[in-house]
């Protein structure tokens, strides 16, 4: 390999020097136009540019490799052109990169910022777009072009390892505060990549699984967030995903990267694959497809591009495409215009950022008798729970961050002035396993503590499923024996518990919930997590998050299960495919059906009235909200305005999220009782004032994807529209009429 490399090293170099020598310099990126750049560019040089630099040592001008010690992947530089190496960085919660660094005691710590469940379930682009610019920030001043962000795949199922990355079940909800990320990332003249397209939504054999969707699903629900959020923010590059669509991988898809994504959707920027792994994918038929850059990357690629076009498999001119896309993104990158980088964000503001963020994000599930807040600092604190003491902040895998330090929960409530039982924090004090706690044991805290506060703890990532057992999506028995425990002695003693659900993902809670007197949910919050969490405990800040998914009675509610990896057989769980080897024809493993079609979370279990535990949208406040004066109109360009008046009907002052869902009229096709078109959230309103919250959408938006047809259309007629607190508590109705039924065609199909 190395004398290969030195060969092609020689070759450039040589290239090089008869331009010297010829008097005639070869023409620099940013001088000369790109097309002149392209021109002077040997194939090998093609080759090379699409080929990420990231696997194997950088063999122009010296090693740059560890100048970013677990960057996850660059581009190769070509000095001769002007060409500069440009840098990748995960993702989705922060920066991703090594927090320390041969050779120095500087660090170079980032911060863990709320994973992106919690910031959609703060419902406030605004917000979002903040927490956008300090990471791209942080990614500006640690000399990175690129963000890995943000990874907008649908929670079709709760299991997904990787739904903490995720924004939610709903398309618009997705879309929406993807775009925020995305112009708040960008707005610091860093790039972003919006990830992983498309249908992307297991991890269990993810790089070989097809995805089986129907083109309606596709449409709705799958394809819709990235349309949005190209439409809308305009992504610097896209990220290809692992898995086939309907028997075609979506990096080697031409109707994908190229007919939708750019033809129908106006995408402008590059798309780069995963970082795949195995050499499964065929370098032509990806680059043809509209994949220019292949990651991590690897030296054979460069030969396999190289031998493509000599054997005519692959086109010249999809070759000089792929790299005038590559270059037309390089040179807007910090590198390309020489960015000096201090190697120092600052990390302080930002952690107030998330602070902030995580404030808005944290949902109240539960508040009985207003539990909360513990507005009084004299309560002394019977705190259980290893999450009380180690909070998960973040999720595992690519979407980690090194974050210098998270407050744990008891810091947060010791900030406060909080005293909290010493005998708790010594027995917790470095335990990673829950614990059980005895009737005996609790009762003794019951006796001297004033309330109880238990943490559940979850993480999950990538790389492999959840599952739908003890210890996982239910609790576990002992966390099941705590909780009962706390609860009888606390309760016996007419003291309240409160639960506090430090996960990334949702879990079973309809069996144990009236346990608690009040459950928050403050997902994994970032590095201020436990002081953010004492913000709502004690009232500072009034709850305002939403839920972004169902959370269902029991697992097999969702329709979903049956076609997720983990065979569900009579009434037990099978060891699961992790285990099992890949067989492309062995259901959840080569492939998925998405049998359930459009109706996934709410749409399937409000239409079909399921009960759930919770419902999407929903999150209590310390106070109450009411909505009054509901109006729609029709303005310009098939843009209605819908405005209602939200007034604070209680105590404190707080923020409302309010929700816009539409009810079709009759149609031929089935569809959801009611569907989000728009969302919007008050500011901080005092007790007694109102805000009026106007929300727009457009006919189009209306429309409902016919598969017959292969098009989306809008049906005439009445169609109500709906303010609500959550997708099942609906405040004000206002019918519309659409008077004509129109059409928008699609370019293809991914069949
Ligand atoms: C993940 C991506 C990530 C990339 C680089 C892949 O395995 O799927 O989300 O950006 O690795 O770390």
């Amino acid at each position: 390999m190395k004398i290969r490399i030195a060969t092609i090293a020689g070759a450039v170099l040589m290239a090089g020097m008869l331009h010297a020598q010829n008097n005639n310099p070869a023409p620099q990126l940013g001088k000369a136009s790109i097309d002149e750049v392209i021109s002077a560019m040997t194939l090998e040089e093609k080759a090379k540019l699409l080929v990420g630099d990231h696997e194997f040592d950088y063999y122009v001008n010296g090693t740059v490799k560890d100048e970013i010690p677990d960057i996850a992947g660059t581009s190769a530089a070509i000095p001769r052109l002007g060409i500069p190496v440009t840098y990748y960085t995960d993702g989705p919660a922060g920066v991703n990169i090594a927090p320390t660094r041969k050779g120095t005691d500087k660090t170079f710590y980032c911060t863990a910022f709320p994973v992106a469940t919690m910031l959609a379930s703060t419902w406030n682009p605004g917000l979002v777009h903040q927490v956008g610019e300090a990471i791209g920030n942080e990614a500006l001043e640690y000399g990175c072009d690129v963000v890995l962000a943000p990874a907008i795949n649908l929670h079709r199922n709760p299991l997904c390892g990787r739904n903490f990355e995720y924004y939610s079940e709903d398309p618009v909800l997705i879309g929406k505060t993807a775009s925020a990320m995305i112009s708040g990332i960008q707005s610091n003249g860093v790039g972003t990549s919006l990830k992983h397209f498309a249908a992307n939504n297991q991890e269990t054999f993810r790089r070989e699984n097809d995805s089986r969707i129907s083109q309606r699903a596709l449409r709705e629900l799958y394809l819709r967030g990235f349309e949005i959020a190209v439409r809308e923010s305009h992504p610097w590059t896209i990220m290809s995903a692992y898995n086939l669509i309907n028997g075609t991988a979506c990096s080697e898809s031409y109707k994908l990267l190229t007919t939708i994504l750019r033809d129908e959707w106006g995408f402008n920027g590059f798309v780069m694959t995963d970082w795949v792994r195995l050499q499964i994918r065929d370098i032509a038929t990806q680059i043809h497809a509209g994949n220019e850059m292949m990651m991590p990357g690897y030296p054979e690629q460069i030969d396999q591009v190289v031998a493509a076009v000599k054997e005519g498999r692959l086109a010249e001119a999809d070759l000089d495409l792929a790299v005038k896309r590559m270059l037309e993104v390089i040179v807007r990158t910090p590198r390309f215009k020489g960015y000096k980088f201090s190697n120092d964000p600052d990390l302080a503001a930002h952690a107030e950022i998330t602070r902030t963020a995580a404030n808005e994000g944290i949902i109240l599930l539960k508040n009985e008798g207003s539990t909360l807040p513990l507005s009084d600092k004299s309560t002394k604190i019977a705190l259980f729970g290893c999450g009380s003491y180690d909070l998960f902040a973040g999720g595992l895998g690519s979407g980690e961050v090194n974050a210098a330090k998270i407050v744990n929960i008891d810091e947060g409530l010791r900030n406060y002035g909080f005293s909290l039982n010493k005998e708790l924090e010594s027995i917790y004090q470095g335990m990673k396993q829950e614990i059980g706690i005895s009737p005996k044991y609790a009762a003794l805290r019951a006796e001297d503590s004033d309330v109880a506060i238990v943490t559940i703890r979850r993480n999950a990532g990538e790389y492999v499923d959840r599952r739908a057992i003890k210890g996982d999506f239910y609790l576990d028995d002992v966390e099941t024996y705590l909780l009962k425990n706390v609860s009888e002695a606390f309760h016996a003693r007419g003291k309240k518990v409160i639960v506090i659900l430090n996960t990334g993902g949702v879990i079973e809670t309809a069996s144990w919930k009236d346990l608690a007197d009040a459950i928050v949910l403050p997902w994994q919050p970032g590095v201020e997590g436990g002081n953010t969490i004492a913000d709502i405990l004690t009232g500072k800040v009034n709850p305002s998050g939403k839920l972004t998914m169902t959370w269902p009675v029991e697992y097999m509610d969702i329709p979903s299960s049956k076609n997720f990896p983990y065979d569900f057989e009579g009434n037990s769980w099978k060891a699961g495919p992790v285990r099992d080897s890949f067989d492309p024809n062995k259901r959840n493993i080569g492939f998925t059906e998405y049998e359930e079609g459009i109706w996934v979370g709410y749409r399937y279990f409000s239409t079909y009235k399921i009960p759930v535990s919770f419902p999407f949208g929903y999150g209590l406040s310390y106070t109450t909200f009411s909505y009054s004066e509901p109006k729609v109109r029709l303005g310009k360009k098939g843009l209605w305005e819908a405005s209602v008046k939200v007034t604070n009907t209680g105590s404190v002052s707080g923020k409302e999220v309010v929700e816009l869902y539409v009810t079709a009229p009759e149609s031929k096709m089935e569809k959801p009782v009611r569907e989000l078109k728009a969302f919007g959230k008050t500011g901080e309103l005092a007790p007694g004032e109102s805000q009026t919250v106007t929300l727009t959408f457009t006919t189009d938006d209306l429309a409902s994807f016919d598969e017959a047809r292969n098009c989306w259309v809008t049906d005439a007629g009445t169609y109500e529209v709906h303010f609500a607190a959550s997708s099942d508590d609906l405040r004000q109705s206002v019918p519309i009429k659409v008077r004509k039924s129109s059409v928008r065609t699609v370019l293809t199909k991914l069949d």
